[in-house]
């Protein structure tokens, strides 16, 4: 592992803890199983991984309603295995980054128990704030003033201007720093400070990242962050990733884009240029615990899986930094048909059933045999569908034209890159140079020219690029 800014170019896996590996048979992913299951993620070629929250939490929004942030929550496991998961990942050349959720705790954490109200954000009476997950943002107590919470009334927002919670979460990234984590990902990073005006992407939230900055920047090695902000523009975006704050930013944009060339080529540019005003990479991602399936949003069937291999070579051949979301290295659909009571989502609940939610994304991953729960555990959480055996680990390692070999060719060829040069290509077609790879993406309905023997392409080519196909090629010696 080398040091020098790493995460300028890394390609980051993120796994949800609870559904990705079962190691102690109860039907819950934990941190037993993740380490279990490293030698996947090493062959697969990843540089590192983001775990979604694995701390104390009462689970009603998946763990990012924690009750202590310290701490291990008892279904994942214990520190010692956390810390055992750590030294296992660095062992095989795997950095770990792990998520923090600043903008609010638990219900259940002890401040809010405790009545500590300074440090949450009460009042006499409510604005007309509405709550992410659907409903009211505030909940009125017994003596009837009322609390603000952005998401569920189980997650209180903290006060970011109480000298209390910043010095807490301070020691918080100094205790995680110290356990050896390579960075961080921020839970709604622009949410912290609320104003009369709103609660996003104020400017007071700028100081809480330069004082972050100061602290990753003290560890020895290149400790780093990744902020969620969504809602605003890549001008706003890039703020956060300015100098003295932080390292990266998710790229809502690129997740978002229909398959259409013309939208994918702005959103490219204009991801470049506002990471590029500031000096940091542009990232890229297609899916996350958060959002339908890319291949189920790409189109029905066939179709979907084709564009998804399509875009995963786009996206791996684009420069900067991509983060690839725990299942579609195995090219998993959104799961659709869950039964209305196995759904656990704040999202369902609180909308009494009007959003289906984002359980359908979160389904466990399978890993090998013939039926449910496909070597997942003893049991799954969430109902795995019965048809997935072709699209286990264990079937797709043996087909050399599997997603998973996709994905592992894709990483094994991909060389760090700081820009891209756009080529001429026919209407529909989007062909750039970026890392030594000419890369060729046929968004049209008609297959065109290739200009190379391509070293890697997402569906067989002949001497055509044919629709819905991404070809890597080497770079032509004259430019
Ligand atoms: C964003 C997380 O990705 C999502 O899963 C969560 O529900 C909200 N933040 C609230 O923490």
């Amino acid at each position: 592992m080398t040091d020098v800014e790493w995460w300028r170019h890394a390609v980051i896996y993120q796994i949800y803890p609870r559904s990705f590996a079962d190691g102690n048979g109860d039907g819950v992913g934990d941190l037993p199983g993740i380490t279990a299951r490293l030698d996947h993620l090493a062959d697969l070629g990843v540089d590192a991984l983001w775990l979604s929250p694995f701390y104390r939490s009462p689970m009603v929004d998946g763990g990012y309603d924690v009750a202590d942030y310290r701490d291990v929550d008892p279904v994942f496991g214990t520190l010692q295995d956390f810390d055992d998961l750590l030294a296992a990942a660095h062992g095989k050349g795997l950095r770990v980054i792990v998520d923090i959720v600043p903008n609010h705790t638990s219900s259940e954490h002890p401040w809010f128990r405790e009545g500590r109200r300074d440090r949450y954000l009460f009042a006499d009476a409510p604005n007309a704030w509405q709550s992410l997950f659907g409903g009211p943002a505030w909940t009125q107590v017994e003596d009837g003033s009322w609390y603000l919470h952005l998401f569920d009334p189980a997650q209180p927002d903290l006060n970011w201007r109480s000298p209390e919670v910043r010095d807490e979460f301070e020691g918080i990234l100094r205790f995680w720093l110290d356990r050896g984590v390579d960075g961080f990902r921020v839970d709604v990073a622009h949410g912290m400070i609320k104003t009369e005006s709103g609660y996003f992407d104020q400017e007071e939230v700028h100081d809480i990242y330069r004082d972050w900055r100061k602290i990753l920047d003290s560890y020895p090695g290149e400790r780093m962050a990744v902020a969620e902000v969504f809602d605003t523009t890549p001008e706003r975006v890039a703020r956060y990733v300015a100098a003295g704050e932080l390292h990266q930013a998710f790229n809502f944009d690129f997740l978002e884009a229909p398959w259409e060339s013309a939208t994918l080529r702005r959103i490219i540019d204009a991801s470049i240029e506002a990471a590029g005003t500031v000096g940091a990479p542009p990232t890229w991602v297609l899916s996350n615990h958060d959002r339908q399936r890319h291949v189920t949003r790409f189109g029905d069937g066939v179709t979907g899986l084709r564009r998804a291999r399509a875009a995963a070579l786009l996206m791996l051949g684009l420069p900067g930094s991509a983060y690839v979301y725990q299942g579609e290295e195995l090219g998993l659909p959104e799961v659709l048909d869950l039964p209305d009571e196995v759904r656990v989502d704040p999202q369902w609940i609180r909308s009494g059933g009007a959003v289906t939610g984002r359980d359908g994304c979160r389904v466990p991953l399978p890993w090998s045999g013939d039926a449910p729960p496909f070597g997942f555990g003893a049991s799954s959480w969430l109902p795995m569908p019965a048809d997935w055996a072709a699209l286990t680990v264990q079937a797709q390692r043996a087909d050399p034209d599997s997603m998973l070999n996709l994905y592992r060719r894709a990483l094994h060829l991909r060389q760090p890159s700081g820009t891209l040069t756009w080529r001429p290509a026919p209407a529909g077609v989007l062909c750039f140079e970026s890392g030594g790879l000419l890369v060729a993406v046929n968004l049209s309905s008609s297959p065109v020219p290739l200009p190379a023997t391509p070293l890697l392409s997402s569906s067989p080519v002949n001497d055509t690029l044919p629709p819905d196909t991404t070809a890597w090629m080497p770079t032509p010696p004259s430019s």
